[in-house]
Parts: structure tokens; C-alpha cells; sequence
């Protein structure tokens, strides 16, 4: 199959509209990593998003929609789903909630709850006008590796399984939404951090939120939720974790052992000595720019001929969180 990437424009939307009428599936530009999009309410459309992505039928998918009415169409409501909607949404908040039978088991997995966001991203947002169903899309990429943040990435890891995509540049947050459960109104959960903070949401809602992000529990803990795998979000290139603060303390005798060119190290920040193998995820170390650069960088890196990447943690606060889970995941492939 021919891959065609489209620039955003009216004529490109309603073409993707078309073939999602058509219950294909296209990858759509979100704020957060592009998705691979198809009608959230279809059994064949639904199929092919597993089938394109070679993702297992047990991991639920996340459906967006255009607004909260039709979100409320196909989920039990609750006063939690309305003050965070309009706190956050659009944005990139998914919250867990009751869905009602109008949503197809394949969609969750055949659990009772599903996982729904409205996305802020304009290009989608158009697509969501033009079409009548909520779109299914998980992270265009294929099942457990790293998430596009731009149609070259999509292209490159999808192409020739998928007729479309849309090119909207590069995603705005560079990681996944924030996974929230708000099914229980006295202990809402956080699944996923991202770039929606525990703090804010907190803020918003008066109360403390349970951490249930998987990869910051201890190692015995089992699965909490299908598909909050440990192992995710991982390149080929082995990712070996080093402290955060590591920028600091470089030496060229560190880069430039036997190995040299089989390792590449990735900081937080610029550090001050430089050599070839050596690269960084924002000038500065701001966390917005390490987030931003984080799955673009590692997609890249994962070109080159290099055995391992030896990338600097974050500070474990804040946004440094989401950071942290995506990068103990990339690592956990090869510490098992
Ligand atoms: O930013 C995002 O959330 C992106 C963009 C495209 O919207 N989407 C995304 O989807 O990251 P995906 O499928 O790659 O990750 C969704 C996660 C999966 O780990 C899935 O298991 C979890 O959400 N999930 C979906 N439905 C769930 C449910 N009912 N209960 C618990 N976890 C759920
Ligand atoms: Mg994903």
C-alpha cells in the first residue's frame, strides 16, 4: 500500500474524514505524539487499528472526542468529569470513566471502563468535526515502540501498512497524555503521568491524587491496568539509564573508552565538554524541552549505529515524572 503524507489543509481533512468514514484508519497529528486514528464506534475499524499497530487486543484504546457532550453520550457523567473538563480539556488529560453499552467492547478490551480525552490539536480537532463517531487513536506506532511526535517518524515505522497520514509538524508535548481514573470519586488514580501534573490536577480538584504509574511502583507490583506495561516506548539501540545530574560530572575519558562509538549519551542539558557521541535533550535542562525532545531524539539516535544509549534521567518532580516512567520503560526491555 502507498503511504501518502498530506499538509494540513481543508481538502487534506476531508479526505481523512473520508477514509474514516470508510473505517480506515489514518494517523492524525495530536498536541502529545500523533495517533493512528479510525471510528472509535466500528468492529472493522477498531480491528485494523490492532492490526496496523500489531497491538495486543487485551490493551484498551483511547477515544477522543469533539466536545463533552458527546463524550457524555457514550460514558456514565459524573460533577469529577466536569470540573476537570473544564479545567483541562481540550488538552492532554484521558480520563478513565463508566462507559455505556454504545461503545464497542473491542474498543476497551471488554472492560466496563473506557478512556476518553478531548484533544486540543486544531488538525484534529478538524477531522472530529467532520466526522459523526469519536476516534479510537493509540500512539502511530508500532505496539511497544517508540511514539511519533512527527509524520516522518509515522512514515518511517507505519508506512506502507496505512494510506494516510496528515502532517501537522512537530507535537507540541512530545509525550503521551496523563492517564487519570476517576471512576471512584473519593480516590481518583493516576495511571499515566504526562504532561497534565499531579500537582495541577490536584489544584483543581481539592484532593490528593493515588500514583498507580506503573513504572514508579516497585518491581513486584503486577499489572494494574492492560497495557500499563513496564516494557514500552523502547528502541531497538539498548537504553542504559544514568542519574540526574550526570551532565555534570563528564569527562572525555568516559567518552572515549574502547567503546566509543558504540555509546551515545543523551543529557538533560548541554554539558560542558562535547564530543561526537554526545547529545542533549534541551540547552538549558528546561523540562518542557526535555519532554518535547525526549521520543524525537531516541527515534533518531535509534538511526544511527550505535549499541547503547546511556540517557540522564530527570529530576524526579513535576514533569520530570513523565519523563522518567517513558524512560524506565525504553530501558526495562533489556533489564529483563
Ligand atoms: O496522548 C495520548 O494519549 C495519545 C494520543 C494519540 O492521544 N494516545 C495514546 O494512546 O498514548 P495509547 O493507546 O498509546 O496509550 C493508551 C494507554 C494504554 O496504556 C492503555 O492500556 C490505557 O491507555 N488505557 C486505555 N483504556 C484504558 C482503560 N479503560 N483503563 C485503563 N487504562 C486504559
Ligand atoms: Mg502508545
Amino acid at each position: 500500500m502507498e503511504t501518502r503524507v498530506l499538509k494540513v489543509s481543508e481538502a487534506s481533512t476531508l479526505e481523512c474524514a473520508h477514509r474514516l468514514q470508510q473505517n480506515e484508519p489514518v494517523a492524525l497529528p495530536t498536541e502529545t505524539v500523533y495517533g493512528l486514528a479510525a471510528n472509535g464506534l466500528n468492529e472493522i475499524a477498531l480491528r485494523t487499528i490492532f492490526e496496523v499497530k500489531g497491538r495486543p487486543l487485551i490493551d484498551p484504546l483511547i477515544l477522543h472526542f469533539k466536545n463533552l457532550d458527546q463524550i457524555k453520550e457514550y460514558v456514565i457523567a459524573s460533577p469529577l468529569l466536569d470540573t476537570l473538563a473544564a479545567a483541562f480539556w481540550p488538552g492532554p488529560l484521558t480520563l478513565i470513566v463508566q462507559k455505556k453499552s454504545t461503545i464497542p467492547d473491542l474498543a476497551t478490551a471488554g472492560m466496563a471502563s473506557v478512556a476518553v480525552r478531548i484533544p486540543s490539536n486544531p488538525a484534529f480537532k478538524a477531522v472530529l468535526e467532520s466526522v459523526s463517531f469519536p476516534l479510537a487513536a493509540p500512539s502511530a506506532n508500532p505496539f511497544g515502540y517508540v511514539s511519533p511526535t512527527c509524520a516522518e517518524h509515522v512514515l518511517k515505522t507505519l508506512g506502507g501498512r496505512i494510506s494516510t497520514i496528515l502532517d501537522g509538524g512537530p507535537t507540541n508535548f512530545g509525550i503521551e497524555s496523563t492517564i487519570l481514573d476517576v471512576r471512584r470519586i473519593d480516590s481518583p488514580r493516576i495511571l499515566r503521568h504526562g504532561p497534565i501534573l499531579t500537582e495541577e490536577i490536584e489544584a483543581v480538584i481539592g484532593r490528593q491524587l493515588v500514583n498507580q504509574n506503573v513504572s514508579t511502583q516497585d518491581a513486584n507490583t503486577s499489572q494494574i491496568a492492560p497495557g500499563q506495561l513496564k516494557q514500552h516506548y523502547s528502541p531497538n539501540t539498548t537504553v542504559e539509564l544514568i542519574p540526574y545530574g550526570s551532565w555534570k560530572d563528564v569527562t572525555m575519558t568516559r567518552y572515549r573508552t574502547s567503546e566509543t562509538n558504540k555509546i551515545a549519551y543523551v543529557y538533560t542539558q548541554k554539558p560542558e565538554l562535547l564530543s561526537e557521541n554526545v547529545y542533549w535533550l534541551s540547552e538549558t535542562g528546561n523540562v518542557q524541552e526535555i519532554a518535547h525532545n525526549l521520543f524525537a531524539t531516541l527515534q533518531k539516535l535509534d538511526q544511527l549505529s550505535f549499541e547503547t544509549l546511556r540517557v540522564e534521567m530527570s529530576n524526579d518532580i513535576s514533569l520530570g515524572l513523565a519523563i522518567n516512567d517513558r524512560l524506565r520503560r525504553a530501558a526495562a526491555k533489556f533489564n529483563v
